[in-house]
Parts: structure tokens; C-alpha cells; sequence
């Protein structure tokens, strides 16, 4: 191969900034966040935002930026280094850590002004020698496990662990705790975590610490648990317009944020009789039109919705055909006209007919959560209403 000079690239692959040559996007809709804050606010209780994991694949500082521009006052992530690019783009609003900061991102947390949560005794050490170092006095949010034994201290451990915050001279600012089946509306195990924070709140409160903020609902909670809502609500899958259960769809008027289009690369007229993608997995009853879109599993549109998912070509539903590879899937258009350059609709709606996440979820065997963030860094996010 001769050692020419290379072409200079004129144009950037995709990105967050500018979507590239490929029509495959993600369009995050920031009035609908705004929107989904403003119906899910509860009275009396405060609006956390929870953005981690990149906002759930839909941004996270865009969306923190509309959450609090709807009322939201906190922004809840799932890690340091979330909680630092919030900073970093100028977001001063309180960000809670939802885990303990780790060994050795302390100083780093505490001087992004990052509020820790807390519930071992090495945390707290940890803690305060930072806090010591920088000289600044962190209020804490003591995490307790009321029976999801994930993190968190035991209820019965809460009055004597807050004591101890208190002695080494940091603040309290709040107890909380997280729900492991509020999703499950009739479950009464949702009542016994509440009983067992109760319990742990009212113990604290004997030994004479009364923190600022109680809190412990999620989306579902906060739709569906009036008791739970407390001081503040820690609201993820529902800012981006996502139930987080099927039986609590339609209850508040929630607009899914994400849309996610792609367009028809090529058309061909295939034979009957013949199969489509690798392993030849979906055979043709008879004549087709099939399409082909350039999204596949490296974008985050799940291998195993291969012969089971539809997408939305021209107002109508048509079927994912044979296996999803990773950059493109083929869709059976049957004999309805389509053409390069139509629009594919993956999640979002042309016409009367949608596709939510819920609905790639259930044939996926997952929650929609995972969908929403499951569309990777490859998908170009574009944003409406900045
Ligand atoms: C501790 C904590 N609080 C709140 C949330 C928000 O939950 P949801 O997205 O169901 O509203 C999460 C998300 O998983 C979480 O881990």
C-alpha cells in the first residue's frame, strides 16, 4: 500500500454535539421533561431529579438543567463522577451521591460541594478526614436499609451511627431510605419499609437529632404512595415520561421524552421463500419489500427483539425480519410502498401509532428502563426545546 497522505475528514462522526452522516438519532424532547416534573411534583415534598447513568440515556446535564427550570431543587446520580460533570457544566443546585462516595473520591466529591450518603463506619472516617483536610462541614444523607439490602445501614443501627456523624462534626441533613417493590401497588411490604424508616426516624429523633429532609420515594411511590412522599421526591423513569409499571400508565399524564428514528438505507423485493439475516432465522410467506435501517444491537436496539419487535414506517407497524445485527435490522414492509430516506420510527410515534419503551421492554424481558438506557453513545442525541 503506498503511504499517501491520508483525505482530511471534512465532517465529524456522530456526536452529542452534531449528529454525523448516519440518520439514526435519539431526540430528547426537554419541554416534555420539564412537563413530566411539573405533573409528578407532589405538594409539600421537594422534587430530586435523578439523572444518573446519563440521565437515563436521555442527557444528563440537558435534563437537569429543564428539571430544575420546572421546579425540581436537587439532582440525584449514582456516582462521583456524574455529580462532577453536573458541576462541570455549571449546575450549582445540591447533587446527592446515591451510594457512599469510594475510597478516595472524597476530597474530589466534597469539593465539587457534592452531598455525600453515608452508612458505614468507614465512610464516615473517610469522610471526615476529608472534610477535615478541606475544612468544610458536609450535611449528610444517612441511608437506611429498610429491606431491599442493597446499601444502607439497619434501622436499628441508625440512632447510634448518627450520633457518631454528629460527634466527628459533620451535619445530618437527612435520613432516607429506598423501595424495593413500590412498583407492586397492593404489596404491603412497601408499608413495612415505611413502618421500619418510621421507626429508625423516630429512634434519631429520641437521641436528639431532627434532620431537615425525610425521604424515600421513587416514581412509583411518589404516583401511587402518599405516605411515602415526605419531605422529597427522588424521581427518575418518570421525568422522562416512562411509567415505571404497566398498571400505572395513564394515572398522571406523562410524556415519554425519547423519541428514536432512524431512516430506510434500502429497499428491495425479496422472493418468497427466502430467509433474511444471519441464520436465515425469518422466512418470507411470500414476496416482500424489505427494508433495511441502520440501527442495530451496538446502538442499543436489543439482539433478542430479532423476530419479535415492529417499528413504525410510514404510519404503520411493520415487523422486525430475522436477527438484529449490530449496526442494522431488516423490516418485512410486506407490499406497502417505501423508499430510502423514510423515516423509521424505533421508540416515539408516527400518525396514531406509537412504540414505547414499555412495549420493546416487555418483548425484551426487561423493564423499560433498561431500553431507555441501553441506547448507546453511538445514537447522536438531539435536543428540542433547550
Ligand atoms: C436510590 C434511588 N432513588 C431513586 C431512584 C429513582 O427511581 P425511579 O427511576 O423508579 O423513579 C433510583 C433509581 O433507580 C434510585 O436508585
Amino acid at each position: 500500500m503506498s503511504a499517501g497522505p491520508r483525505p482530511t475528514p471534512t465532517r465529524r462522526q456522530g456526536s452529542p454535539a452534531r449528529p454525523g452522516w448516519r440518520p439514526t438519532t435519539a431526540t430528547v424532547d426537554l419541554d416534555a421533561v420539564r412537563h413530566n416534573v411539573r405533573t409528578l411534583a407532589q405538594p409539600g415534598a421537594a422534587v430530586m431529579a435523578v439523572v444518573k447513568a446519563d440521565g437515563y440515556g436521555h442527557g444528563d446535564v440537558q435534563v437537569a438543567r429543564a428539571a430544575l427550570e420546572a421546579g425540581a431543587t436537587w439532582l440525584g446520580v449514582a456516582l462521583v463522577e456524574e455529580g462532577v460533570r453536573l458541576r462541570d457544566a455549571g449546575i450549582g443546585a445540591p447533587i446527592l451521591v446515591l451510594s457512599e462516595f469510594p475510597p478516595g473520591a472524597e476530597r474530589e466529591a466534597l469539593a465539587a460541594g457534592l452531598t455525600p450518603s453515608l452508612y458505614t463506619d468507614a465512610a464516615l472516617a473517610r469522610l471526615v478526614a476529608a472534610a477535615g483536610d478541606l475544612r468544610v462541614r458536609p450535611g449528610v444523607h444517612v441511608k437506611v436499609d429498610t429491606g431491599m439490602h442493597r446499601v444502607g445501614l439497619a434501622p436499628e443501627r441508625a440512632a447510634a451511627f448518627v450520633a457518631a456523624v454528629v460527634a466527628a462534626g459533620l451535619g445530618v441533613e437527612a435520613l432516607w431510605t429506598h423501595f424495593a417493590k413500590s412498583d407492586e401497588l397492593d404489596d404491603p411490604f412497601t408499608d413495612v419499609q415505611l413502618e421500619r424508616f418510621r421507626g429508625a426516624v423516630a429512634d434519631v429523633a429520641r437521641a436528639g437529632v431532627r434532620p431537615r429532609l425525610l425521604h424515600a420515594a421513587n416514581t412509583a411511590a411518589a404516583m401511587a404512595r402518599p405516605a411515602a412522599h415526605l419531605d422529597l421526591v427522588r424521581l427518575g423513569i418518570g421525568i422522562y415520561g416512562i411509567a415505571p409499571t404497566p398498571a400505572l400508565r395513564g394515572r398522571f399524564d406523562l410524556r415519554p421524552a425519547m423519541t428514536w428514528t432512524s431512516q430506510v438505507a434500502m429497499v428491495k423485493r425479496v422472493a418468497a421463500g427466502e430467509g433474511i439475516s444471519y441464520g436465515l432465522r425469518y422466512r418470507l410467506e411470500r414476496e416482500s419489500t424489505v427494508a433495511t435501517v441502520p440501527a442495530g444491537y451496538a446502538d442499543g436496539y436489543a439482539r433478542v427483539l430479532s423476530n419479535r419487535s415492529q417499528v413504525l414506517i410510514r404510519g404503520r407497524r411493520h415487523p422486525v425480519a430475522g436477527t438484529v445485527s449490530m449496526d442494522q435490522l431488516m423490516v418485512d414492509c410486506g407490499d406497502d410502498p417505501v423508499e430510502p430516506g423514510d423515516e423509521v420510527a424505533l421508540l416515539g410515534s408516527q400518525g396514531d401509532e406509537r412504540i414505547e419503551a414499555a412495549e420493546l421492554a416487555a418483548l425484551a424481558g426487561t423493564i423499560p428502563y433498561e431500553v431507555v438506557c441501553g441506547v448507546s453513545k453511538r445514537v447522536p442525541r438531539v435536543y428540542v426545546g433547550e
